[in-house]
C-alpha cells in the first residue's frame, strides 16, 4: 500500500545479460505469468507441499489462459535438491509430452526454484522457467540469476547449471504466511546484499531490527527492492560467475560449511549470518576492516535473532569443508571479504593462523 491507501504498483527490476529479463515486486502478480510463457502448450507448477492453494492458483490462473498445466509436488526444503527428485520431475515431463516450447514454473522457496530451474535447465537441454519465489531469500537471491542445481553428498548444489529464468515475479502476499525463522533466515540474505553494496539498506533495519523481522513490516518492500537491485546489479554485470559475481558468496564458505555440518537442518540465512561474522573477524584481523565495521555485523545479525556463532572445536571440520567450496580452486581456499564497507574482494588462501584466530570469535 502506498501512504494514501492505494495499492503500489508493480516494481520491475531489470536484470541485463545474455537472456535479459525483469524481477517485479508487487502483490498479486499471477496475471503477470502467462505473457512469460507465452507460445507454450503445457507448463508445469514445481512447488513444495507446504504451498497447495497457491500452487493451485497458479495452474487455474494459466488454465484459463489454455495452458495444459500439472502441478509437480516435490519435497519441502533443502530434500528437494536431489537427482532422484529431478529425475521423478523429468519422468513427468515426458509422461506429460513436454515439448522445447513448453515451459516450468518454480513456486516455492529457494531450494524449490533450484530443482525448479535445474529440471528445466536439462530437459531437452533447456525449455523456459518462470520464477515465483515465496520466501525472502527466493525472491531477493535464489530466483535471481540463473543458479539452478541439487546438492550431493559433498554438498550443497556441487551439481547444476546456469539457467536464466524469463522472469522472476516476486509477490509479497506470499511472506504473509511464512514461518517466522524463514523470514528471519532469509533477512540475512538482505543484511549481507547491505554490507557489500547497500549500506542504506543496514541503517534501515537498524532502525527497528525487531520489526524488520515481522513479515508485512513497513520496511519490507523497500528492503525487498532493495536487494533485488543489488542481485540484479552484480548478476547483471557477471552472469556466469566469471568474477565479480563471486562477492554474493558473502559469509556462505562458512556457512555453507555449517549448513553440511548439521545436516542441512540449520535455515541457510541462519548460517550465513555465522559466516558474515567470521568472515568479518578474518578481515578485521587482516587489518582490513575496521573494529566498527566488524562489529556492526555482530550487532545487527543479533539484534534480528540470527545466530552469530558456532561450536567451539569444529573449526578443523570446517575448514576441510571450506576447501571444497565451489569457490576453491585446486587447494586454495577462496574467501569473500571486506576491504571496509561495501568494498568487497576476494582473498585467495588466507593465512591458516588467521583463519583460526578468526574461529575464536565466532566460537561458542
Ligand atoms: N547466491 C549467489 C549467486 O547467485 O551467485
Amino acid at each position: 500500500m502506498t501512504a494514501d491507501g492505494a495499492v503500489a504498483p508493480t516494481t520491475r527490476i531489470p536484470v541485463g545479460g545474455p537472456a535479459p529479463y525483469q524481477v517485479l515486486v508487487g502483490r498479486d502478480l499471477l496475471d503477470e505469468l502467462p505473457a512469460l510463457l507465452d507460445g507454450a502448450t503445457r507448463v508445469a507448477v514445481i512447488h513444495p507441499p507446504t504451498l497447495p492453494d497457491r500452487a493451485l492458483a497458479c495452474r487455474d490462473a494459466l488454465a484459463a489462459r489454455g495452458f495444459e498445466t500439472i502441478c509437480l509436488e516435490v519435497p519441502d526444503g533443502e530434500d528437494a535438491k536431489t537427482v532422484a527428485v529431478a529425475q521423478s520431475c523429468w519422468a513427468a515431463l515426458g509422461r506429460a509430452g513436454f515439448t522445447r516450447s513448453d515451459a516450468i514454473v518454480g513456486l516455492g522457496g529457494g531450494t524449490t526454484t533450484d530443482l525448479a530451474g535445474w529440471v528445466a535447465a536439462c530437459w531437452l537441454r533447456g525449455v523456459r522457467v518462470a520464477q515465483l519465489p515465496t520466501t525472502v531469500v527466493g525472491m531477493v537471491d535464489a530466483a535471481i540469476g540463473g543458479k539452478t542445481g541439487v546438492n550431493t553428498e559433498r554438498g550443497k548444489n556441487l551439481v547444476g547449471s546456469f539457467h536464466q529464468p524469463v522472469g522472476v515475479l516476486c509477490d509479497l502476499t506470499a511472506l504473509a504466511t511464512l514461518p517466522e525463522t524463514e523470514y528471519r533466515g532469509g533477512l540475512g540474505e538482505v543484511v549481507k546484499h547491505g554490507f557489500i553494496a547497500d549500506p542504506g539498506t543496514l541503517e534501515l533495519i537498524e532502525a527497528d531490527p525487531a520489526g524488520a523481522v515481522r513479515a508485512g513490516n513497513p520496511i519490507e518492500r523497500e528492503l525487498i527492492e532493495r536487494s533485488v537491485r543489488v542481485k540484479a546489479a552484480v548478476v547483471s554485470a557477471d552472469p556466469t560467475e566469471r568474477g565479480r559475481r563471486e562477492i554474493l558468496n558473502y559469509g556462505h564458505t562458512l556457512g555453507h560449511a555449517i549448513e553440511r555440518a548439521e545436516g542441512y537442518r540449520w535455515r541457510h540465512g541462519a548460517a550465513v549470518s555465522v559466516g558474515m561474522v567470521y568472515a568479518a573477524a578474518v578481515a578485521r584481523r587482516l587489518g582490513r576492516l575496521d573494529d566498527a565495521t566488524a562489529d556492526r555485523h555482530r550487532a545487527l545479525l543479533s539484534a534480528l535473532g540470527l545466530p552469530v556463532s558456532y561450536r567451539a572445536g569444529a573449526f578443523d571440520e570446517l575448514l576441510a569443508d571450506m576447501r571444497v567450496d565451489k569457490k576453491a580452486r585446486g587447494h586454495r581456499l577462496r574467501l569473500v571479504l571486506l576491504d571496509g564497507l561495501a568494498r568487497p574482494v576476494t582473498v585467495a588462501d588466507p593465512d591458516p593462523a588467521v583463519l583460526a584466530e578468526a574461529y575464536s570469535e565466532v566460537a561458542s
